[in-house]
C-alpha cells in the first residue's frame, strides 16, 4: 500500500512512520510513504501559503493553487490516470472508525491533506478531495497528528504488516466488543494472582471466560457498542447472570439499565 501526504511538517510524518511497525514494513515493502511539502508549492515564491480570508474574521487559510500544484504533482508520482482517493483531516469530518480502517486499506493508493491554520480554501477541497475525516470530537492544531492515526490503523490491516496474523483478529472492535483482558508471567505478581481459568489447560472455558470478559468491558467502557441483534442465547444468559448479581457485580445505574433494555427487548423479541 502507497501512502503520500501533503502537508506542512513532512518531517514528522516521515519521523513518525518510520518508526516501530510501520517502520518496519517500510523496509520489508509493504507499505510506502511519500510526503509531499506544501510550502514548495508556494506561488508568491517566498514560501507563503496562506492568506487572509476574504469576508475577515480571525486567522489565516490555506491558498488553493499551492495545495493544487502539490496535489498534480503527487499524481504524477502515483502514475494514477485520474482522481486518486484522497482524505482531508478536518474535526467536520466523519469520525474515522475500525470498519473505514478496513476499507481503506483495500486502497493501492491513498493520499491524506494535512490542513493547517484556519482552515483551506474551499475550491481546491471541492476540487480534489474524496473523503472527509475526523479522528474524535476535538480540535488538533493539524491535521499531521490525525494522518498519522488513520495511517497506522490502515497499516495494521494491510496483510503481512502485523507478524502474528491472529493479532489482528483477535482484538477490540474485530466482532463489535471490546478485547478481553490479558496476563502474562509471573503467575502471581504483587498479591494479585492471574484468573485461575487461564491456567486450567481448558480451551473452551478459557474462550468463554474470554468472551464474557470482553462482554463485560463493552459494558463497562462502551455500551453504545452493545447491540442486541449480535448477542447470541449465551450471551444473553451471562447477562441475566450479571443482572442478578447486580451488586456483586458493583454494577452502576447505567450498566444496569443498558442490560434492562437489551434483555428486555430481546425477550420480547423470542416470546
Ligand atoms: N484537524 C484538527 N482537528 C482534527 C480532528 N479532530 N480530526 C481530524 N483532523 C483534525
Amino acid at each position: 500500500m502507497n501512502f503520500y501526504v501533503m502537508t506542512l511538517f513532512p518531517e514528522m510524518i516521515e519521523q513518525g512512520m518510520h518508526t516501530s511497525i510501520t517502520g518496519r514494513a517500510m523496509e520489508k515493502g509493504l507499505l510506502s510513504l511519500k510526503t509531499v511539502n506544501i510550502r514548495d508549492y508556494s506561488v508568491t515564491g517566498n514560501g507563503r501559503i496562506d492568506d487572509y480570508p476574504y469576508g475577515g474574521g480571525a486567522g489565516m487559510v490555506m491558498q488553493a493553487e499551492p495545495i493544487y500544484r502539490a496535489y498534480e504533482d503527487l499524481l504524477r508520482q502515483t502514475r494514477a490516470q485520474d482522481k486518486i482517493r484522497l482524505v482531508y483531516l478536518t474535526p467536520q469530518g466523519r469520525v474515522f472508525h475500525q470498519a473505514m480502517a478496513q476499507e481503506l486499506a483495500q486502497e493501492e493508493n491513498l493520499a491524506f491533506l494535512c490542513g493547517h491554520y484556519e482552515g483551506v480554501d474551499e475550491r481546491v477541497l471541492e476540487a480534489i478531495v474524496t473523503d472527509y475525516v475526523s479522528i474524535g470530537d476535538y480540535v488538533l492544531t493539524g491535521g499531521e497528528l490525525p494522518a498519522m492515526v488513520m495511517m497506522d490503523a490502515i497499516s495494521r490491516m494491510v496483510p503481512g504488516v502485523l507478524s502474528n496474523s491472529d493479532s489482528g483478529v483477535s482484538e477490540s472492535f474485530s466482532d463489535g466488543l471490546l478485547e478481553y483482558p490479558q496476563y502474562s508471567r509471573p503467575e502471581l505478581w504483587r498479591g494479585c494472582p492471574v484468573p485461575p481459568v487461564l491456567l486450567s489447560g481448558h480451551h473452551g472455558n478459557v474462550d468463554r471466560w474470554r468472551h464474557e470478559q470482553s462482554l463485560l468491558r463493552t459494558l463497562r467502557n462502551r455500551p453504545d457498542l452493545l447491540k442486541k441483534e449480535s448477542l447470541n442465547k449465551e450471551d444473553l444468559k451471562y447477562l441475566w447472570k450479571l443482572l442478578e448479581e447486580e451488586m456483586d457485580n458493583g454494577l452502576s445505574a447505567e450498566e444496569i439499565s443498558v442490560l434492562k433494555n437489551l434483555l428486555g427487548i430481546s425477550l420480547k423479541l423470542s416470546d
